[in-house]
């Protein structure tokens, strides 16, 4: 019987053969211990001298790391394994023999395993980093079409900058000039004025030239953009998805959790609503706390985000940024013309901002002059101030980054490892 090592719960005390590589290995003059894996999951096989044929001991005692194999045997459940089972080895076959596998289980400095990235996302961490992400796209996928949204792609090449000039990838597109999208939020209001309620998850791009932990130059975002939606209710489908992703993969996750050595504790009480503080009162208390490089207007960087998520135990919105920070489309406030009607949401532990998000100006006046202030080209905006022009209703959106938000469930340190292929600023290989 063929199967995988998700699937050997079903087969206990029965005989079943496994496609598998071999992780790691322990040996001794009369026991062999083979770290298998196969994709699905992680199992120990056991192979005692005394119980097997002797070829089936001597290439237990031979095969090399990486090696691809099928493994036969039985199956048993062993409570000492993270896994709850193991395997008593009765047969090898080996499919192919891999020879000096470049990861050995002794430390490698980050640059080397990004080298070897293709390779090193086989290993143990790596793969349950990328089961938490595959389980948190699992759950936005059901959160977004429980509540009634529906899936909407907008383009990749695009013609406008919705979040700023500075960081643009620039294309040729035949005679023209195209940009590799930043967002597609613009697109996901027009998508919302015709179905309601709409989210996209897509690549990004952002020639940014930071080199932090936060900051990749392709991500994947999840942009929500809901017609008839105020600045509150943007909030509270952020704080219910939020919750709700969080909720799954500690259900969803627990294993992979624990490979990662992830204290949930913290992570298991953070149900919404979420706490906010406006802009104005993160700076005061960013004062108190005797951050003096800060004044009005500034924005705020990764030290002063984590200390103002440090005096919560749950993500934090900061509200109300001023105009001059942020982009074009932000509607003000109704009563203070020098603020905007955003929200980022700060997860804890220093993770940073995971979501940007506002109430989007419907008035066309407005928009025009904005876009002009921005100076930005009101001929490539034609199409969005359509939106404006028929039918225009309030309405909200925002985007949630998918690998910092991989980076903080998973409790790794750096966005690099939660994307399989990272680009970062020094990196397009492999
Ligand atoms: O705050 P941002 O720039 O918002 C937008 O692009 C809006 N148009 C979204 C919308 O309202 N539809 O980016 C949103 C999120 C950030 O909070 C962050 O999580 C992530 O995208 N992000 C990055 N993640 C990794 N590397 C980068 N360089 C990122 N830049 C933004």
């Amino acid at each position: 019987m063929k199967t995988t090592i998700s699937q050997v719960s079903q087969y206990v005390g029965q005989e079943v053969t496994i496609g598998a590589w071999l992780a790691g290995k322990r040996s001794s003059g009369k026991i062999a211990f083979l770290q298998l894996r196969d994709g699905t999951g992680f199992i120990q096989g056991v192979v005692v001298k005394a119980e097997v044929e002797e070829e089936v001991f001597k290439k237990a005692k031979s095969i090399t790391q990486e090696t691809s194999l099928y493994v036969t045997g039985i199956i048993r459940e062993d409570e000492r394994s993270p896994f709850g089972y193991e395997m008593g080895v009765t047969g090898i076959e080996v499919i192919h023999e891999a020879v000096d596998y470049p990861i050995t289980p002794k430390e490698h400095g980050t640059e080397f395993l990004m080298d070897h990235r293709h390779l090193w996302l086989r290993s143990k961490r790596q793969h349950a980093v990328m089961k938490i992400r595959n389980e948190i796209i699992r759950a936005t996928y059901e959160f977004f079409n429980k509540e009634g949204f529906v899936k909407v792609d907008p383009p990749i090449l695009t013609g406008s900058a919705p979040e700023g000039t500075t960081e643009l990838f620039h294309t040729k597109y035949f005679e023209e000039n195209a940009y590799l999208s930043q967002s597609g939020q613009l697109y996901m209001e027009a998508a919302a004025m015709a179905l309601g309620k709409v989210f996209s998850f897509g690549p990004t791009f952002r020639a940014e030239k930071s080199k932090t932990r936060r900051h990749l130059i392709e991500f994947w975002m999840i942009e929500p953009e809901m017609a008839f939606y105020e600045f509150e209710d943007n909030l509270k489908v952020q704080e219910d998805y939020v919750a709700f992703i969080i909720r799954n993969v500690l259900e969803n996750c627990a294993l992979e959790l624990k490979v990662l050595g992830r204290d949930t504790s913290k992570l298991e009480k953070m149900q919404a609503p979420f706490p906010r503080i406006t802009y104005d009162d993160a700076l005061a208390l960013l004062h108190k706390q005797g951050f003096t490089d800060i004044e009005w207007g500034d924005d705020f960087g990764a030290p002063h985000e984590t200390a103002i998520a440090e005096t919560y135990d749950k993500p934090v919105f900061i509200t109300h940024y001023p105009t001059s920070l942020k982009p074009f489309y932000m509607q003000p406030h109704p009563e203070r013309e020098d603020i905007v009607l955003c929200a980022d949401l700060i997860a804890p532990e220093g993770y940073g901002e995971i979501i940007g998000g506002s109430e989007r100006i419907h008035d066309a006046e407005l928009l025009k002059s904005r876009i002009e202030e921005h100076g930005l080209e009101i001929s490539t905006y034609q199409w969005y101030d359509d939106l404006r022009q028929y039918g225009s209703v309030p309405h909200s959106g925002f985007g949630l980054g998918l690998e910092r938000t991989v980076a903080w469930l998973s409790g790794v340190e750096h966005v690099r490892e939660t994307i399989p292929f990272p680009r970062l600023l020094n990196r397009l290989y492999p």
